[in-house]
């Protein structure tokens, strides 16, 4: 955190990055240019993170979605979406240690991410619960198409407010129909924060999310919306989540028709 907190300030006493020079010259990406798509062909491994799936689609990772190793992960999240180095160390430790495995000798699978109530969880805005869909792999497309339709900033764009209404929804449904489900404080958490990625790394632009969420796919001429020098930091991440999680009042009045109502009137 010590380090994240210095990147921030850094990144706060820079200037950003021209959005040509985001992604590093030499890397896939890089001036918008992005390899060419090839979706999961049979036998392929795709997990419930849409980012790191279209990494495989495009071969940044390996296109098998196998024997991918930890660090490896590590650089080409830093290089491609821009996060800040101790997002990139953080996460992939994280799953590391998630999998009883060694951050710096082991690989994984993609689908290996998707051991239920580690980082995958239920009431997710992409994919059904994993007790209706045990292959987390595809997203679902009428959830993302109603997910990119609940956009209300301009251009009918995504806002927080927006991901806090629709993931209250999503949990609401999820309660109902899953009689297994399960969402401890940790994961609405970590559920915020991996959806508060749309805001900040694909700045709520829906243009960019459809084909990014349905796909799998970084548009052409794609480049990440944060531009600051150290990247998407933690500190300024958990600010979006937080805003999101904070936001969420379906869940809590039961009912989403009249949750802002109810909110209102209190
Ligand atoms: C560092 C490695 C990463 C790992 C291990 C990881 C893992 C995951 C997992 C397991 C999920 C499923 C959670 C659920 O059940 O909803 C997920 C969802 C997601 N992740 Fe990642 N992720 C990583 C990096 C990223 C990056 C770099 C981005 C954005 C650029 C991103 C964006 C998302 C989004 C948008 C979702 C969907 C949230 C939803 O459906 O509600 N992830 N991630």
């Amino acid at each position: 955190m010590v380090w994240d907190s210095g990147l921030a300030i850094y990144n706060l006493v820079t200037w950003n990055l021209p959005a040509n020079a985001v992604v590093p010259q030499g890397c896939a990406g890089a001036l918008g240019v992005w390899p060419e798509y090839v979706p999961p062909q049979e036998g392929d491994s795709r997990c419930s993170c849409p980012a790191l799936n279209a990494m495989a689609n495009h071969g940044i990772l390996p296109h098998s979605g196998r024997g991918i190793s930890f660090k490896d992960l590590s650089a080409t999240i830093r290089q491609t979406y821009n996060f800040a180095p101790s997002f990139c160390l953080f996460v992939p430790n994280y799953a590391a240690n998630m999998l009883c495995r060694n951050y710096w000798t082991d690989t994984f699978d993609l689908s290996d991410l998707d051991v239920h109530n580690c980082i995958e969880h239920d009431g997710s805005l992409t994919r059904e619960d994993s007790v209706d869909q045990p292959d987390q792999g595809k997203p679902v497309r009428h959830l993302v198409e109603e997910l990119l339709a609940s956009g209300t900033g301009p251009n009918g764009d995504l806002t927080p407010a927006d991901l806090s209404r629709i993931s209250g929804k999503r949990r609401m449904e999820s309660k109902r129909r899953n009689g297994q489900f399960s969402l401890t404080t940790f994961h609405k958490f970590f559920g915020s924060s991996n959806s508060s990625t749309m805001l900040t790394i694909l700045g709520g632009r829906v243009k960019d999310l459809r084909p990014f969420l349905l796909e799998e796919r970084i548009p052409d001429g794609w480049q990440p919306r944060i531009r600051h020098r150290m990247g998407l930091t933690m500190a300024e991440f958990n600010s979006t989540a937080l805003r999101v999680e904070f936001g969420i009042t379906e869940e809590v009045y039961g009912d989403t028709s009249n949750a802002a109502q109810k909110k209102k009137t209190l």
